[in-house]
């Protein structure tokens, strides 16, 4: 079954409850910068404002979505004062969908946005805030890029039919094309569309470079022209084949995969005889694709379906190994193993490593270490707990994975 999202739950005062605002109500408001959601920010009477589809500078009208006790989240109707950066989004969705955040801003200023975020991100550090951060790196493709959508069924008169919550409204938003994911999701989504009755949930996942397709989970024995329910895909990068669980992680844009493992190898300075730990290996991407360039890779993932993934993905190669643990434990006893590691390269999820983690590599000083993160936030803390440790950080590059959104992927390289 799907796990539920918590919601962070605000337990301050209430802030707009006074106003006695009605979801649909018009508000001028001067848009400022935006906030973790990736939403411009404004003031209405004191009370705190967030405006999806503005960009910060632009004085816009907005109607109310949602009023939250802590935010009044607001949708933009009409812009009287324009940014320069403003393009006219590609997707007829764009708003009502709450999924893309930014495609109403040009890509060179959500690549320049997505760095000043970073840059934010190591302000409350002491030791981080003057680290230089490079430009980012952006995506091969702006659409069409992603490798795995998840829709949400409608109910009532919208059973059967695929699309999309709004984030705010909880409206769902019936959607026949997405214009970030690949052809290839889209082209199975039209096969479904309307047809999905007694689902709530679902994904399509593709191998961009194989053409393999999965729909999780069975779709209803009435459909049987579309294959579903199997348990795993194929994926191709630079040239290696790898199988993903559906239950496991991939990177979702493949084509700036593979250019992040030139960076990520050259960034390493791997001289083909180093030992690489690989932190939260998942499937064994990072594992397979930088083995060339190390003498042995330890790949290490809690995860028992990514850990079998990982063993066949890396089958062909002989200077791996994989230890299915979670990554505090087997990073401890790594170092208590006396084992000498020249590098490593820790990908955590979003909340970031566990400080005992963190306290294992400090032990195991590895002359490099690359930090691959999607949140700057837990990125900039960890990296101030590697620096306590004795590490240095060098560099940080974002990297742009997710266009037309809020997301940031960025590597960070320390250094013992
Ligand atoms: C962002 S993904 C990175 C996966 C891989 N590096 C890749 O690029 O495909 C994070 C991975 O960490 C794993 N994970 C989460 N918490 C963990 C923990 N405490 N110990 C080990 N693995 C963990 C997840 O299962 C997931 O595969």
């Amino acid at each position: 079954m799907a796990k539920r999202k918590r919601r962070n739950r605000y337990r301050g005062p209430d802030l707009t409850t006074h106003l006695g605002l009605e979801v649909g109500e018009t508000l001028t408001l001067e848009a400022g910068e935006f906030d973790e959601r990736g939403l411009a920010t404004s003031d209405y009477k004191g009370a705190p404002v967030t405006i999806a589809g503005a960009i910060p500078g632009e004085t816009v009208s907005a109607s109310v979505v949602k009023v939250y006790r802590d935010r009044i989240a607001t949708l933009v109707d009409d812009i009287s004062t324009k940014s320069v950066y403003r393009v006219e989004p590609e997707c007829r969705y764009f708003g009502k969908c709450s999924g893309c955040q930014w495609q109403h801003i040009d890509y060179v200023r959500q690549l320049e946005i997505k760095r000043e975020l970073v840059i934010a991100a190591l302000q409350p550090y002491e030791t981080l805030r003057d680290v230089e951060v490079e430009e980012s790196l952006p995506s091969p493709e702006q659409f069409g890029y992603r490798n795995h959508a998840r829709f949400t069924v409608g109910r009532g008169g919208k059973s059967g039919v695929a699309g999309f919550m709004n984030a705010d409204s909880r409206q769902f938003v019936r959607i026949d094309e997405c214009l970030i994911m690949d052809d290839r999701i889209n082209e199975t989504l039209a096969q479904l569309q309307g047809r999905l009755d007694r689902m709530t949930q679902f994904s399509i996942r593709v191998g961009a470079n194989t053409g393999d397709v999965i729909i999780q989970p069975l779709l209803p024995a009435e459909i049987q022209d579309v294959p579903s329910g199997r348990q795993q895909y194929v994926e191709e990068v630079r040239g290696a084949k790898f199988q993903v669980a559906a239950s496991s992680f991939f990177q979702v844009n493949t084509a700036q995969l593979a250019k992040i493992i030139d960076e990520i190898a050259a960034m390493l300075e791997l001289d083909g005889d180093d030992t690489l730990v690989d932190l939260y290996c998942g499937v064994g991407t990072f594992t397979r694709l930088l083995s060339p360039y190390a003498r042995k890779v330890i790949g290490i993932e809690e995860s028992a379906s990514a850990v079998a993934d990982a063993r066949v993905n890396c089958a062909d190669v002989d200077n791996v190994e994989f230890i299915e643990a979670k990554a505090e434990l087997a990073a401890q006893e790594l170092a208590q193993s006396g084992l000498k590691i020249d590098v490593a390269i820790i990908d955590p999820p979003r909340i970031g490593c566990h400080p005992e983690a963190l306290e294992a590599l400090t032990v195991l000083s590895p002359r490099r270490i690359m930090m691959v993160s999607c949140n700057p936030i837990t990125m900039a803390r960890d990296i101030d707990a590697l620096c306590e440790g004795g590490f240095k950080l060098v560099s940080v590059r974002p990297v742009d994975m997710f266009p037309q959104t809020r997301h940031v992927e960025s590597l960070a390289l320390l250094e013992g």
